[in-house]
């Protein structure tokens, strides 16, 4: 078990019955009336999955063709599949039926990073520009089943390109704007997009982002790729573009008006591919099919957060992660509900900016990731009061856990004491939310992500032993006995590795990575991942990867890379290498161009990990030793290595595994030196 960032006596509460507010606003009852009600529906649901998915895949989503059998597959088998022979498409039932219907009403209410250039796009506009880029898309010869990566900025052609791919019936692979040249080339080879789409530059806290210079490194020598399209954002001059690839989107738009009609794809069709960081090896491509992940993306958004048709969901998340992928953009559209599509920081241009937003577009429903709210409580608390958000109902809360101290906070300043928290648990592969509780129906509890959601057919293990926990009042490892809709069906181009990562490590189930305890009335409390996973600001890293991006160094001989409690982040990733014999003594005697100091070596490596990976990647520090704790085996031991890293060198525990022990005093006093002494500072 990792260590606990959730406190067990926080489970010893009372669930809280949701604020008076809440009701006022939204008349009782929600679409769900009570616990009572949840409990009915949720018992249908794992009871009786194709009785109640089957008529409400029917209500939500428009169907080209009815499916005829709901649920298949096991989990055993990896072969679970949903909606059997149905035909649809994702960008009809975000866009066209809405357009249809009420083409004046707003979808996409986009923040721009600088204010003044703020603009809403409704549901009609958003039709047009999804056909016109679905077009210059078709044009080129994009079509079913082909894949196209989309590296934009949180702005509103991200939304517009995503749903373009899907109205051909292709498929999105989003790459957040964050990752550097170098992974966006590895995401774009594995996934073999022949196209991708991007933007001249982004703009971020009033600071340029060199968006197609990025694109022009990572691709330069990959011929894979024989089409670009680039959205203008800043329209700065002296853009390269190169003749025969690159193409502007205004003008490619601008000759392919008019109405072109979404490709039915079949329910089981991938809507998108999203990379996500595992234990091992490089980033999987998870697959997303197009029923199951819209009709997971719809529920959750509906009854998780009780929306009605006439709220406002401001996600502030980036679509280059799965948040955005389903709460920004196929959650609320699918059901025809206004988005906040937000460009800039908390912080920009000041800490009022999440609050001037709330007041501004009137939003009901706040979602985020705790570790915003840490900064906010840290720096920007008095902000917070100098706005009207009296319109908001829902808190939302996602990525990480949120200790009960932050969740007091969060209900108490964001909220007024008037709304309902929401903490969701789930992840990139779950598509959608797992354990949550449905906004005015369950009752809450400060720490807690409360219970799970229709479908999901959660229980605890026993890592040890491999049985399932029966009862309330169990500590295990989190799993899922049966498949649910929105589940990833595949890794792309691997689907070995997605049994073996999901599937294998307990038969029969789907295993989430993470460890959790469910108290006495049943409620879930997430503890973390049990795995390599280290999660920065609500960001998912694999410590593998960091770990080889610092071996690409020329100095360093070994990495290992652990995570550690930060006040602000949640987790903070602290590196630590060995180097190649001689290397800084060879490099201080070989004069001043190469001259290399521990200091900057540091910094070097700190750059090395931001160029390979992204700047979210950054190791808070980087500590220099002469050698790594190493099991007989020659396996490297992260848990000495976390615990001298986190100032707990005096709970080092056993170490009789270790085959040179004698190494730990100098890893202990190079922590001091290279690290925490620089904390106090
Ligand atoms: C991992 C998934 C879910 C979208 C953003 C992250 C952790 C997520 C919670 C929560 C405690 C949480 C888990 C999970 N996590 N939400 N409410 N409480 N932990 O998606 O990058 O796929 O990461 O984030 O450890 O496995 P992701």
């Amino acid at each position: 078990m990792p260590e606990h960032t959730v406190v067990h006596e926080a489970q010893n509460v009372v669930a809280r019955e949701p604020p008076h507010h809440f009701f006022k606003s939204q008349p009782r009852p929600g679409h769900v009336k009570d616990a009572e009600q949840y409990m009915k529906m949720y018992k249908q649901s794992i009871e009786d999955p194709s009785g109640f998915f089957g008529p409400m895949a029917r209500e939500h989503l428009h169907w080209d063709r009815p499916f005829t059998q709901v649920r298949a597959g096991s989990l055993q088998h990896g072969d679970s599949a949903w909606f059997l022979n149905g035909e649809l498409n994702a960008s009809y039932n975000c866009v066209d039926r809405h357009a249809f219907a009420n083409p004046s009403k707003p979808a996409l209410i986009c923040e721009a990073d600088d204010e003044s250039e703020n603009r809403v796009i409704t549901f009609g506009e958003l039709l047009r520009q999804v056909s016109e880029v679905a077009g210059v898309l078709k044009s080129w010869g994009v079509k079913k089943g082909d894949t196209v990566a989309v590296y934009l900025p949180m702005i509103a052609e991200a939304v517009v390109a995503m749903l373009a791919v899907a109205r051909l019936g292709a498929i999105h692979s989003v790459i957040f704007a964050g990752f550097s040249a170098g992974s966006l080339k590895e995401r774009v080879v594995d996934a073999g997009c022949k196209v991708v789409i991007t933007c001249d530059e982004g703009r971020r806290g009033g600071k340029t982002v060199h968006t197609k210079k990025i694109v022009d490194e990572g691709l330069a020598g990959v011929d894979l790729v024989s089409k670009i399209l680039v959205y203008q954002r800043t329209g700065s001059a002296g853009i390269p573009m190169k003749p025969g690839r690159d193409y502007w989107w205004h003008e490619e738009s601008a000759k392919h008006g008019g109405y072109l009609p979404p490709t039915p794809v079949n329910s089981e069709d991938p809507l998108f591919l999203l990379y996500t960081s595992g234990s091992t090896g490089s980033p999987k491509g998870v697959v997303h099919t197009t029923a199951g992940y819209l009709l997971g993306a719809a529920l959750t958004t509906k009854y998780v957060f009780d929306i009605h048709p006439e709220d406002v969901l401001f996600t502030a998340g980036d679509v280059g992660w799965i948040t955005g992928h389903t709460y920004a953009l196929y959650g609320p559209l699918a059901l025809g509900t206004a988005s906040i599509i937000f460009e800039s920081t908390p912080a920009y241009p000041d800490y009022g900016r999440y609050w001037r937003i709330i007041e501004r577009h009137k939003a009901t429903h706040f979602y985020v990731a705790p570790t915003a709210m840490r900064l906010i409580k840290r720096v920007g608390e008095a902000e917070i009061a100098k706005y009207d958000t009296s319109s908001l109902r829902v808190l939302g809360s996602v990525g990480e856990p949120i200790s009960p101290d932050l969740w007091e906070w969060y209900h108490e300043k964001v909220g007024n004491k008037n709304c309902v928290i929401c903490d969701t648990m789930w992840q990139t592969e779950s598509g959608s939310h797992l354990i949550a509780p449905l906004a005015g129906a369950v009752n809450t509890k400060p720490g807690s992500a409360t219970v799970p959601f229709f479908g999901i057919n959660a229980c605890l293990i026993d890592p040890v032993s491999g049985e399932e926990l029966k009862g309330n009042d169990v500590e295990g490892v989190l799993a899922v006995k049966d498949s649910w809709p929105s589940m990833a069906r595949s890794v792309w181009n691997n689907h070995s590795r997605y049994i073996e990562t999901y599937l294998k490590p307990y038969p029969g189930y789907y295993f989430t990575g993470d460890g959790a305890g469910r108290d006495h009335d049943g409620y879930y409390w997430i503890r973390g991942r049990v795995d390599d996973v280290v999660n920065v600001s609500g960001h998912r890293l694999s410590t593998a990867e960091i770990e080889a991006a610092l071996v690409e160094h020329d100095g360093v001989s070994e990495s290992a890379v652990v995570g550690i409690t930060d006040e602000l982040t949640g987790q903070a990733v602290i590196a630590f290498v060995s180097l190649k014999d001689g290397y800084l003594q060879d490099n201080a005697s070989a004069g001043d161009v190469a001259h290399i100091t521990p200091d900057n070596l540091r910094r070097e490596l700190i750059l090395q990990v931001r160029g390979e990976i992204g700047p979210f990647a950054s190791p808070k520090s980087v500590v220099v030793v002469n050698d790594l704790p190493k099991t007989r085996s020659g396996k490297i031991m992260r848990r000495v290595l976390r615990k001298v890293a986190s100032n707990e060198a005096d709970q080092l525990g056993d170490m009789s595994t270790l085959a040179n022990a004698d190494c730990v005093p100098s890893i202990i006093s190079a922590v001091e030196t290279q690290f925490l002494a620089q904390k106090k500072k």
